[in-house]
């Protein structure tokens, strides 16, 4: 890395810098590279390590993290008309959601920066995670999240061993609390968005999906979005291969939220309206709106954006959708996605594919495009609400009889 950029209103600052956020306008920081630079090492193998602002890459990491499959989703593409559908399958990393490329990245800079105790504020996911490379690196995290969490999340953080405080408030309460106690106690901040290093691990998923398409771009990529750092991250990836010249073109980025959850989409959306011409809005004044977020995939309920702007310029920048589905329709896709492809999504983590539905619905997608689904969490994180979306088990008496009928049913 050679410094970081402001988001919103430009100004740079140089590698050394120290804080987290813009000293100009508070606004959330990019870190930035000499493309040129990074350029001239590339022959033939592509390697990430120019792309990652941290040292020591060479030191082994205790637990697999990142290269996920990349799965060709025939049956369920098929049942669209779609002939390149692929999910990705985050749901295989260590604390089986996409944070742990983040959390990844964060816990080494906290390593270059002498920290030894990390915190985080979390809707549940960045907070298992923290707490599972945490227990592997043999370093402190302190997890802030709302005590309205799924039992599965945080019974994985305090398994462990994090030090778990469920926050009586919402997520936003959970973060500012986080940023108040981080800044009280001197722990390093991972927290999504304000923590420029999360979206440096993020966009590693983009170079993996490039490297397993065959070094093809996708046409879309559809992200489950909250905070919009998970967003922000695949378009950073993107960007990165674009700017050392391995890629001529970029996807679209399809920013996709619940309904009662969608205050980056109705900015995108309200941005559109208002645009005259396609020129990009002045980012350094632009107010990502704020929602009152009653969706029950808990992931991605998030009332004030904590990357919003970042995500806003990624779907405006890729010309992506944003796409607000039902929660009924993001419930309903967990099986659908289970039964045709063997992966198991909690609800965020299936809406892309709800999305999907809807663009060939309002005959948005050709079927010859290239699509890719992230798959951002493991269902087994949230039990409850898969099982509200596939019925109850046939009961049967222990007798051959009772089977027969059963199936007859
Ligand atoms: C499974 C899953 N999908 C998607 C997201 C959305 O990421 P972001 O909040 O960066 O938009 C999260 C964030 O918690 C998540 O846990
Ligand atoms: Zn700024």
């Amino acid at each position: 890395m050679n410094g970081y950029c402001c988001i919103a209103c430009a100004t740079t600052q140089a590698a050394d810098f120290v804080g987290f956020v813009c000293p100009s306008c508070g606004g959330n920081l990019e870190v930035t590279y000499d493309y040129e630079a990074i350029r001239n090492e590339f022959v033939q193998d592509f390697d990430y390590s120019p792309f990652l602002p941290v040292s020591r890459l060479d030191a082994p990491f205790p637990l697999r993290v990142g290269r996920t499959p990349l799965i060709a989703a025939t049956r369920l593409g098929e049942s669209l008309g779609l002939g390149h559908l692929y999910l990705k399958d985050e749901t295989r990393n260590p604390s089986a959601s996409t944070k742990d490329r983040a959390t990844a990245v964060a816990l080494r800079r906290a390593r270059d920066v002498g920290a030894e105790t990390v915190a985080v504020a979390s809707t549940g996911n960045a907070g298992s995670s923290l707490a599972c490379l945490a227990a592997a690196l043999d370093m402190r995290a302190v997890v802030f999240v709302p005590e309205s969490a799924p039992v599965a999340k945080l019974t994985q953080a305090l398994s462990f061993g994090a030090t778990v405080l469920a926050v009586r408030g919402n997520y936003d309460d959970a973060f500012d609390l986080c940023l108040k106690a981080s800044s009280e106690f001197g722990w390093f901040n991972r927290s999504t968005g304000y923590n420029p290093f999360t979206r440096e691990g993020k966009k590693t998923c983009a170079y993996e999906i490039w490297e397993d398409l065959g070094r093809r771009v996708p046409d879309r990529v559809l992200v489950a979005t909250g905070d919009g750092n998970l967003l922000s991250g695949m378009w950073k990836g993107w960007r990165d291969l674009h700017a050392v010249g391995l890629i001529d073109n970029l996807p679209r980025i399809d920013c996709v939220q619940s309904e009662s959850s969608a205050a980056i989409c109705h900015t995108i959306r309200r941005i559109r309206e208002d645009a005259d011409t396609n020129a990009d809005p002045d980012w350094s004044t632009l107010v990502v709106d704020d929602v009152k977020a009653t969706t029950i995939a808990d992931s991605i309920s998030v009332d004030r954006p904590r990357d919003g702007l970042a995500a806003v310029k990624a779907v405006i920048q890729s010309g992506g959708d944003a796409v607000t589905i039902p929660d009924e329709e993001m419930l309903a896709a967990i099986p659908e996605i289970a039964s045709a492809t063997g992966v198991f999504a909690e609800p965020a983590a299936a809406a892309p594919w709800a999305a999907v539905k809807q663009l060939a619905r309002d005959q948005k997608v050709a079927p010859d495009e290239l699509l890719v689904c992230v798959v951002s969490g493991s269902g087994l994180k949230d039990i409850a609400n898969a099982r509200s979306a596939v019925g109850e088990p046939l009961s049967v008496d222990p007798s051959i009889d009772a089977v027969r009928d059963a199936l007859r049913e």
